[in-house]
């Protein structure tokens, strides 16, 4: 298998198998998923996979596994529940339910239980090798490996929405499988091109005024500029109908031409060529869908999804995912507006709080200005954005409804690299302030009381100069 752990990837399949197993036995099943694309994905491919199979099937979104949700489902009884893109935190504490988990976050330890799949146990990196919907798919794929391959596009989906591709400028290790599969059921294809976020659905201005991996300094935040930029270039804003054109309007020359122009801004201004060639990698087109849609690019699908759940509009993103073209995407659209809005007014929101630097970290409160559910993806903008310290790990702030404080964590892989692990400062900090936190190495999360803020960050700042310290 191209550039995966053989050893590992075996042991997960074997795992996968005797998941399907336990599932097989039961008859009626309750999925427990997370509230991101890859939460969606994951739920949807295990909703469809039990559909296929007869099995009566019930789904619920949550934002964490807290013990009033632990609770509440061991007061429900389920015969067998399934957590899908979260689970492996309580996997060693909940005897008392019958599960099994398909997850990707890191795990605590003697987890390793028949029951639970996870990457993580066999020596495989959740952050970008396999997402949720990835290790969800492998169970469909065993329950019915002739019928539920077309699910893989899913999983393609869920990885993007995690930013897996990320690190390598497109997907690797056991995700190139499942992009194998989903090549091979005709469901999706993998093309180079550019990655910035808007190909199918934005006009090329937009693309270049929202671009963020790599920054395109005097572009980047500035319509105007991305405006004259075009049009110095001779590439028309709009088509004879009047019609804003999208970068897939382009033909091969003009495309080309953005690109060794945009190459030659980055070289320019002082970039090395490794972090302007990152705006070229690979991209996912999901071929059922119609071409200049939110639904052909799996970026902007798993966007799509974001827009959804995460306002608690749970059943908007699960019906998109499980084919609905009609109404519900349509509802679907009206909150993508919403979303992308909330993200443009939640940045700059972040901006103007201002960031405060420490030696080890930086971070930001939005209290009540940004949602808890969004303040994650633009923390992770903002680290993007100019106005952030690239060399340092950023915190995001934000209060919850529920008169907590949520925390987002989002680095870089050069400092993962290093020794960063965030995932394990935001665990053993959150605990130490009666919280509950983890994640990933390169992004994590904590739920912290109110009014302990200061404390965590000087706690947070400790650990993470005793990890790259070491
Ligand atoms: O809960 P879950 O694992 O699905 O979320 C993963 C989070 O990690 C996402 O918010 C994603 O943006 C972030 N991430 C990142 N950089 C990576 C990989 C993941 O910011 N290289
Ligand atoms: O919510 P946010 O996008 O910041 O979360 C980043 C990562 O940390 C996600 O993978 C999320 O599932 C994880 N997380 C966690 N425990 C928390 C909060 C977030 O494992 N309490
Ligand atoms: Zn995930």
């Amino acid at each position: 298998m191209s550039g995966c752990n053989e050893e590992g990837a075996t042991l997960l399949n074997k795992r996968a198998q005797h998941l399907a197993d336990i599932i097989k036995k039961q008859k009626k099943i309750h999925i427990v998923t997370h509230i991101d694309a890859d939460g969606i994905t994951s739920g949807s491919i295990a909703y469809e996979a039990l559909q296929r199979e007869g099995k009566d099937v019930s789904i619920e979104f949550v934002k964490s596994l807290d013990d009033k949700v632990i609770e509440r489902l061991t007061e429900e009884k389920h015969a067998l529940v399934w957590f899908t893109d979260l689970g492996s935190s309580i996997s060693t504490s909940t005897p008392q339910l019958n599960k099994i988990i398909t997850d990707h976050h890191e795990c605590p330890p003697n987890s390793d239980l028949g029951f639970h799949l996870n990457p993580h146990l066999f020596n495989l990196d959740g952050s970008f090798e396999i997402s949720g919907a990835g290790a969800t798919y492998l169970v469909a794929r065993e329950l019915n490996p002739k019928h539920n391959k077309d699910l893989s596009a899913l999983a393609i989906i869920g990885a993007c929405g995690d930013l897996q591709d990320r690190t390598h400028c497109k997907l690797v290790g056991y995700n190139k499988e499942i992009l194998n599969d989903a090549i091979q059921a005709g469901v999706a294809k993998a093309k180079t091109d550019i990655r910035y976020f808007g190909r199918e659905s934005r006009p090329i201005s937009k693309l270049l005024q929202y671009s963020n991996d790599p920054i395109l300094p005097g572009l980047t935040t500035r319509e105007s500029a991305c405006t004259a930029f075009l049009c110095e270039l001779d590439i028309p804003l709009k088509d004879n109908e009047s019609n804003w054109r999208r970068w897939i309007d382009l033909d091969k020359t003009e495309r080309r031409t953005i690109i060794s122009n945009l190459l030659t801004l980055l070289l320019n201004k002082g970039f090395n060529s490794q972090i302007a060639l990152r705006m070229i990698g690979e991209v996912y087109e999901l071929s059922a869908e119609e071409v200049g849609t939110e639904l052909h690019d799996a970026k902007e699908f798993a966007t799509l999804l974001n827009s959804t759940a995460r306002y608690g509009e749970y059943e908007v993103g699960l019906n998109i995912c499980l084919g609905d073209r009609g109404e519900w995407l349509k509802r679907g659209r009206t909150l993508l507006r919403g979303h992308r809005a909330n993200l443009v007014e939640g940045l700059q929101y972040a901006k103007d709080c201002g960031i405060q630097k420490q030696d080890f970290l930086q971070y930001f409160h939005a209290k009540d200005g940004i949602r808890d559910t969004i303040v994650g993806i633009v923390t992770n903008m903002l680290l993007n954005s100019d106005s952030a310290d690239c060399s340092l790990p950023i915190l995001g702030f934000a209060y919850t409804d529920e008169d907590t404080v949520k925390v987002s964590a989002r680095s870089t892989q050069i400092l993962v690299d290093r020794g960063l692990d965030l995932s394990a400062a935001m665990q053993v900090a959150a605990a130490h302030f009666d919280g509950v936190g983890g994640g990933h190495n390169i992004a994590a999360g904590a739920t912290i009381p109110k009014g302990k803020e200061e404390e965590f960050v000087e706690f947070v700042e400790h650990i993470i100069k005793e990890q790259l310290q070491n």
